[in-house]
């Protein structure tokens, strides 16, 4: 189920620019150095979907990070369409009744699917004013179980989690794991982060890094040291 590739391929970069001109000038001063990008919501609402395609087109993968979450018959034809654009990864909320319906819709298709099991923004506390009855881990816990039921190909997690669902499903799931900072590198708004090399030992298959690149005086050098470390951990 794990499809590892060279540790290149295992850095995903974080587009996380407010307009295409911004991404483009990033992904052509960065060149061959990357060739896995992430588009989130702002991104893509900023025009972002053309971007993919030509991404896709130029030979590098994407990561469509748009965390889907609908009535089933909608997430089912959105997730048909977007197959279209040719992205490697979509997200979507793990919900069962979404990621079945994602799972139909991206059928016939080389789109995986990872699931977004609980937000890393949200604690026990905001669970249970959410009206939940379990807790984060518990939470986590039974809605990786859910995704690998249904089909999906993988989760996001933070490196911390990454250990925990490495041991107990193996390598059924692919983890993909963002809270990247190098050694040195600014925290900024992270709280559990983890270094390229402790994520990779932890057992993340793919790490999605973006200021620690994005903002480097020189992304290009940034995300060769990440590759290299990525490659020293392997
Ligand atoms: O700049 P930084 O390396 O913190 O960016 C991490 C990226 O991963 C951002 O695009 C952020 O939205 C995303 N992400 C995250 N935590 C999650 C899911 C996605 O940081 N649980």
């Amino acid at each position: 189920m794990r499809n590892i590739v060279a540790p290149r391929e295992r850095l995903i970069v974080a587009l996380d620019v407010p307009d295409v001109a911004q991404a483009e000038r990033l992904v052509a001063h960065i060149g061959e150095s990357v060739g896995f990008y992430k588009v989130g919501m702002e991104l893509a609402y900023g025009g972002g979907f053309g971007l993919v395609e030509r991404l896709v087109a130029s030979g590098r993968q994407v990561f469509l990070d748009l965390k889907l979450h609908d009535i089933p018959n909608t997430v089912e034809r959105a997730v048909a369409q977007i197959a279209r654009l040719g992205a490697t990864f979509l997200t979507i909320h793990a919900y069962p009744q979404t990621m079945r319906a994602a799972v139909a819709g991206r059928d016939g298709s080389a789109l995986k699917l990872l699931g977004v099991s609980v937000l890393t923004s949200c604690d026990d506390a905001d669970l249970r004013e959410a009206g939940y009855a379990f807790g984060v881990d518990a939470l986590v816990a039974r809605r990786a179980a859910q995704a690998e039921a249904e089909g999906v190909d993988g989760l996001v997690a933070s490196a911390a989690e990454a250990a925990l669902l490495r041991a107990r499903f193996g390598d059924r799931l692919i983890l993909v794991t963002p809270g990247i900072r190098p050694a040195g590198a600014a925290s900024g708004d992270q709280k559990r982060v983890a270094t390229p090399g402790q994520a990779i030992r932890n057992g993340a298959d793919y790490l999605v890094v973006g200021r620690p690149v994005t903002q480097a005086p020189d992304p290009r050098a940034a995300a060769e040291a990440i590759v290299a470390e990525i490659a020293a951990a392997c």
